[in-house]
């Protein structure tokens, strides 16, 4: 069953393209696979960012002077660093009269006939997916760049892969016929801020500003709308997070494979072996196509995932695969077993209590509800 559930998930990317295209056939086609699922489900078991400004800063420039305190801790808190809001049961359904928040209305818009019987996951930061089936997604970070991304392009396309580009505002207005390809050879464009400065350290106008530029530079330069945004550096914080999917939709992508291709010296191979070590399904591997080196790395690391049976999709699919799976999982979960009643603990007056039981009083302690 493995394999069949493996075989429509092969079929959905082949078939992608072509079926994602045309919303109607789209639907048709997910609600047939959704039902396959569901039936087959229980038994599986930035060191030289090219910027056209020259005092725009660079990654490897700005690294050393970071307050270690306000970045993220990506690598050593992979998933449990993402606040993710439990999946309801079955029984928790939304009421009709409630509006469900923007990500969910995304969906509910695509899905309106779909079998889904909870919402979809309400999780807005994703360092990786939880996905039954060998599926990455690679993406690059940083540009488009004139000298590598065209190549890298090359590359991908005899590969049949489709990747994902988080681009630099600047870069993009300065060269839009790269992000145009990129677009129209079927990779995903995401928001990577407008100069690529460290969110953190923003307040919000700047921080409005930052994506909110970027985002109408790649809609204006290839026609579609970026969905995602990677902070620089991972450096975002809670309620900045918040704030960006609530004014944009977008989720925060981080990522679990960093093959540390930003630092010097820069050698191919070490971003090959970083790569094909640390690579698992469902992981969001960091690269930058500002760099040569590591754009050299590619064909050798792509050929050899492929190898390994990894299928490559975009950060959006990979998310909706994670979606779906756990969609799937709820609905055909089995009826919970009725709880039984809990013993009656019989209830003694506070008058009988010895006084040494009774805890004294504890101040209130100041609760953090940011970071
Ligand atoms: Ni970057």
């Amino acid at each position: 069953m493995g394999t069949i559930l493996w075989t429509l998930w092969n079929f959905d990317i082949l078939a992608g393209n072509a079926v994602f295209s045309c919303s109607t056939a789209r639907v048709n086609f997910r609600l047939f696979r959704l039902s396959l699922l569901a039936a087959a489900m229980p038994l599986v078991a930035a060191a030289d960012i090219k910027l056209p400004d020259a005092a725009a800063p660079t990654e490897a420039a700005a690294k050393p002077t970071l307050p270690p305190a306000a970045i993220t801790p990506v690598t050593a808190t992979p998933p449990a660093a993402a606040p993710v809001v439990p999946v309801p049961g079955p029984s928790a359904a939304v009421p009709a009269s409630s509006e469900p928040p923007l990500e969910i209305r995304r969906a509910i818009a695509v899905d309106e006939k779909a079998p889904v019987v909870s919402p979809p996951v309400s999780k807005i930061v994703f360092t990786r997916c939880e996905v039954p089936a060998p599926v990455i997604a690679i993406t690059f970070d940083d540009g488009p760049n004139p000298d590598h991304t065209p190549r890298l392009l090359d590359m991908l396309k005899a590969r049949n892969i489709k990747a994902t580009f988080f681009m630099v505002g600047r870069c993009v207005v300065t060269w839009p016929h790269i992000v145009k390809r990129i677009a129209d050879e079927g990779h995903e464009v995401a928001n990577h801020s407008w100069s690529h400065p460290l969110l953190t350290s923003l307040g919000n106008t700047s921080l409005d500003s930052q994506l909110q530029k970027t985002h109408d530079a790649i809609i204006k330069a290839c026609g579609k709308a970026p969905l995602h945004y990677r902070p620089p550096y991972g450096a975002i914080g809670m309620s900045q997070r918040k704030r960006i999917h609530e004014k944009l939709g977008y989720s925060t992508i981080l990522w679990d494979v960093d093959p540390l291709d930003w630092k010097t010296p820069r050698n191919s191979k070490k971003v090959e072996d970083r790569i094909l070590a640390n690579t698992k399904s469902g992981s969001i591997i960091l690269t930058h196509d500002i760099h040569g080196t590591t754009v050299d790395a590619m064909p050798a690391t792509l050929d050899a995932l492929i190898a390994r049976g990894y299928q490559f999709a975009t950060v959006s699919q990979l998310i909706e695969l994670e979606r779906e799976t756990a969609s799937t999982v709820v609905a055909t979960a089995p009826a919970p077993v009725p709880l039984t009643p809990e013993p009656t603990i019989p209830v003694v007056p506070m008058s009988t209590l010895p006084p040494e039981t009774v805890a004294p009083a504890q101040p209130a302690k100041a609760v953090s509800v940011d970071e």
